[in-house]
């Protein structure tokens, strides 16, 4: 944000305008569970990605300020294209969409025509255009088993996800060599040392983690599941090894508990928040409001493209798709 437009917000009731101006532009603003405590607490709703799916997809708001990262943003614009749908920070992206361009990606996926494409949510809508079903990672799981046996998978682009997936599913999967950067900084001897000073506390991990941290999780979820898995726990004390914005929500609903984020590489760096939800602010999501830009487009072929897998996904997620016969659901996608 440049200087002049930062000393015109001076002064200014962030909250009351946002306020306002969501109520006259008929706006919902969701956030991720990555976003910092302020934008949470306005946020109408705060969820994991597919939460956050859904919700873009049954609200019947004009405006979608999404507080979240751009692949999120842009599956509420392909999910509601009629919809206004504004991002705070464009620049807010994510480390697995970078590691999987989309032209690289179809090459692959061309070069697998027996192969059934699950692809996680966190990549572009042009990768997610080459996809036959997208996943997230509190559907994954359930998507992978609905899956005929003898069906050959290739998972992109988050390999640690995809190991996780094929540990818990017994599955083989062609996997692509993507990393959440968020997920990677966790240090193992870093994460001995804190359970051995807090020998009681259970280790929650999300799945982007590589298997050198997941080896020492006593849960392994979602975000959404790790926040259940802290609040139900009769633990005191939980070690959360996902990015430690959540902890907000964990404290505000169980504050007698004592929530320690998972260590960075020496022990202290905030090497594990995530840079791109960074970006948002709520300066930032003031001004998209009060503009309605930076807005997400997604051309209208790109758009049913991207929505079909999508949609499958919702459909699976909710146990309503049954027939997932490869051959006649799954059409092979051509690598252009
Ligand atoms: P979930 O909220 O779906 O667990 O995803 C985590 C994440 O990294 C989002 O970018
Ligand atoms: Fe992407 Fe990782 Fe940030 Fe999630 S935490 S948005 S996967 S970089």
């Amino acid at each position: 944000m440049d200087a002049r437009l930062r000393d015109s917000l001076t002064g200014l009731d962030l909250k009351a305008e946002i306020n306002r101006l969501r109520r006259e532009k008929n706006a919902i603003i969701l956030a991720h569970y990555y976003q910092t405590p302020d934008l949470q607490d306005i946020a109408d709703f705060v969820g994991d990605s597919l939460e956050l799916s859904r919700k873009a997809a049954e609200t019947d708001a004009d405006v979608i300020a999404f507080c979240g990262v751009r692949f999120m943003a842009e599956v509420a614009k392909i999910l509601s294209p009629q919809k206004t749908v504004i991002l705070p920070d464009m620049d807010a992206g994510c480390s697995l969409e970078d590691s999987c361009p989309p032209d690289e990606f179809g090459r692959f996926r061309a070069a697998h025509p027996d192969h059934l494409s699950l692809t996680y949510i966190n990549c572009s809508a042009a990768v997610k255009a080459h996809s036959d079903i997208i996943v997230t990672s509190s559907s994954a799981e359930k998507i992978i088993n609905a899956l005929p046996k003898d069906q050959k998978i290739l998972f992109a682009p988050d390999k640690h996800l995809g190991a996780w997936l094929m540990k818990k599913t017994g599955r083989d999967m062609l996997l692509w060599d993507g990393t959440c950067i968020v997920h990677e900084a966790f240090s193992e001897t870093e994460l001995l040392k804190l359970k051995a000073l807090h020998p009681e506390a259970p280790v929650a991990a999300h799945p982007e983690c590589p298997a050198h941290i997941l080896d020492h999780a006593d849960m392994i979820g979602s975000t959404s599941a790790i926040l259940k898995f802290a609040l139900e726990s009769p633990s005191e004390t939980i070690i959360v090894a996902t990015e430690p914005h959540i902890i907000h929500q964990m404290e505000k609903s169980a504050p007698g508990k004592t929530f320690i984020g998972a260590p960075g590489a020496d022990g202290k760096c905030s090497c594990n928040m995530c840079p791109f939800m960074a970006l948002n602010t709520m300066e930032k999501l003031y001004v998209a409001l009060r503009d309605l830009e930076p807005r997400i487009e997604v051309p209208d072929d790109l758009r049913l493209r991207a929505l079909l897998p999508l949609n499958r996904m919702l459909a699976i997620a909710s146990g309503a798709a049954t027939d997932l016969t490869p051959a006649q659901t799954f059409p092979p996608v051509t690598g252009d």
